[in-house]
């Protein structure tokens, strides 16, 4: 009944329409799927757009190849970034979110809001990443961008815990 109604009225438009939506839409953060692995039974606070948080995390392909061990990476310090600003991909920036000290999430991203069509070094074309990642701390975040590259003495986009003491 609804279909010969609409094919009715306008089988092109709504065609066209049909198309718009999947070429243009494409993915939003509500494809990154999130999956919570353990959390601590106290949480005083939980991330927020704008924080800043030490993470450990590592990437893996669908096929479970590993592409990113921060536990190898850089003498296995924990990563500190600003969460939900632009420094990592969009899919880590929604995904990491509303997270606790302490708590371990696998968190799926399309690869729209991942590495995209390109990839990015081993991370193939059109990829679908899963990230796991432990959220070793939690605060309240510099206040914009500019504060965070200050902070960020030596401009590689990433806080050392030495560059986060010293201001
Ligand atoms: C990746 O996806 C894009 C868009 O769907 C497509 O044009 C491209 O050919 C794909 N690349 C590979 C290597 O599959």
């Amino acid at each position: 009944m609804r279909r010969s109604m609409s094919a009715f009225l306008c089988p092109f438009a709504l065609l066209s329409l049909l198309t718009l939506r999947t070429f243009c839409a494409g993915a939003d953060e509500a494809d990154v799927k999130i999956e919570v692995v353990s959390k601590p039974l106290e949480c005083a606070q939980k991330s927020k757009k704008g924080d800043l948080m030490n993470v450990h995390y590592d990437g893996f392909l669908l096929d479970g190849t590993q592409f990113f061990c921060s536990r190898s990476d850089k003498k296995g310090h924990p990563v500190w970034m600003v969460v939900g600003v632009g420094q990592v991909i969009r899919g880590l920036d929604a995904g990491m979110l509303d997270m606790c000290v302490g708590e371990k999430r696998k968190i799926t991203v399309p690869p729209e809001l991942a590495f995209g069509t390109n990839g990015k070094g081993p991370v193939p074309p059109n990829a679908t990443v899963i990230f796991e990642v432990e959220a070793l701390a939690v605060s309240r975040g510099p206040r914009s961008m500019e504060a965070f590259s200050d902070m960020d003495q030596n401009k590689d986009r990433k806080l050392t815990k030495d560059e986060v003491k010293s201001t």
